[in-house]
């Protein structure tokens, strides 16, 4: 077989061994089938069974309330920065919405083209370093909803719980760390993920949203971007993104194998630690971008000495099998992913490596 690196890739990132391999071995024909995963039609018995039973692995797996639906979309998460005002944002309505990286910046932008978008709070000053105390949330009563990202792929900084937000809906962009440990989905109104770093490969985005935010939605809406249209239709109105679907059941099982949430939110700390630890070892060489109350159990975002010492360490990584390290273009830097699938040899891996690194270089 053709040798795996390890790949720290902010998305789409690494996958589930076990997953890529079921998938390998049944791609040419599902079993009992006779036909690949990506021939057969989306309003077939054996599609049925995919969705339907991916849904049924997400409820148990986040134990989803009776009174939420699960949609399986596409557009990717950007795609939701739109339909999320569009379908909750009423005419005269205001949207509150937390900044605390260039993700949410980006949904502000989306939104501010449905209606009006107040800023609850943002971290810019402070570089997108950390996240906001309760106290500093200046929320309005009578918001359509309010808007966070819970963990910030770019700047890697996560939220530790939601923020409160009475009665107001809590809408949550969760791309880069849904399912990474417990979640009380009762606590939102709507929580969106592209599936590309924790759930599956690119093309689909899940959506949980609680049913009577459903009755908001206007009427006329591009049918495709109508959260209510895609309900009643199990998410068939179209041709959903069918393979996607399928890998990302094989991931939920494989989860729920690990001991579901509890047990993945776990070895994710474990993980992140072991690196925050080796960095903040290294007397000041290596520099986490995040505030250690506000660290991000999925992107470590790091600084090294210098630009020069940053490019060699990325293309010295690299040459030891170490892959995808390199900060997001926006802001320089290191940063390594380590979302579920991310196997801790590979921290341990890259831990000896920034030791030797700093030994060499310092
Ligand atoms: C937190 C967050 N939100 C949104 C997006 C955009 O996702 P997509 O490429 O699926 O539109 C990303 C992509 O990296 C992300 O990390």
């Amino acid at each position: 077989m053709t040798e795996r690196i390890f790949n720290f890739g902010a998305g789409p990132a690494v996958l589930p061994e076990p997953v890529l391999e079921e998938a390998q071995r049944d791609l040419m024909a599902l079993p009992d089938v006779g036909m690949s995963v990506l021939e057969i039609s989306h309003r077939s018995k054996t599609f049925d069974e995919i969705i339907g039973g991916c849904e049924a692995d997400i409820r148990r797996l986040a134990g989803i309330p009776s009174d939420y639906r699960v949609l399986f979309l596409q557009g990717g998460a950007s795609l939701q920065f739109s339909m999320v005002p569009m379908n909750l944002l009423p005419a005269g309505g205001r949207a509150d919405y937390i900044v605390t990286g260039s993700w949410s910046k980006k949904a502000v932008k989306e939104a501010q083209k449905s209606g009006t978008v107040q800023i609850a709070c943002t971290t810019e000053a402070d570089n997108f370093n950390r996240i906001p105390a309760q106290t500093e949330l200046r929320l309005d009563p009578s918001a359509a909803y309010v808007h966070f990202t819970s963990n910030e792929t770019i700047h890697g900084v996560e939220w530790k719980t939601e923020p409160k937000t009475g009665s107001v809906p809590l809408v949550c962009d969760a791309s880069s760390d849904i399912f990474s440990r417990p979640i009380e989905v009762g606590r939102y109104a709507l929580i969106y993920a592209g599936a590309q770093k924790n759930l599956g490969p690119s093309g689909v985005t899940l959506v949980i949203i609680r049913s009577d935010l459903l009755e908001r939605v206007p009427k006329n809406l591009p049918t495709m971007l109508d959260y209510r249209v895609q309900a009643e239709n199990k998410s068939l109105y179209n041709t959903p993104p069918v393979f996607g679907v399928y890998i990302m059941r094989l991931v939920v099982k494989w989860l729920l194998d690990r001991g579901g949430l509890e047990g993945i939110g776990r070895e994710n700390a474990a993980k992140a630690g072991s690196l925050y630890d080796a960095l903040d070892a290294s007397g000041g060489y290596y520099r986490p971008h995040a505030r250690p109350d506000s660290r991000s159990h999925m992107n470590v975002a790091f600084r090294l000495p210098s630009e020069d010492l940053e490019k060699k360490f990325v293309a010295e990584a690299r040459a030891s099998k170490l892959d995808g390290l390199k900060g997001h273009r926006s802001v320089g830097g290191i940063r390594a992913s380590l979302y579920n699938a991310f196997p801790k040899a590979g921290v341990e891996a890259l831990v000896s490596f920034l030791k030797e690194f700093a030994r060499k270089n310092g």
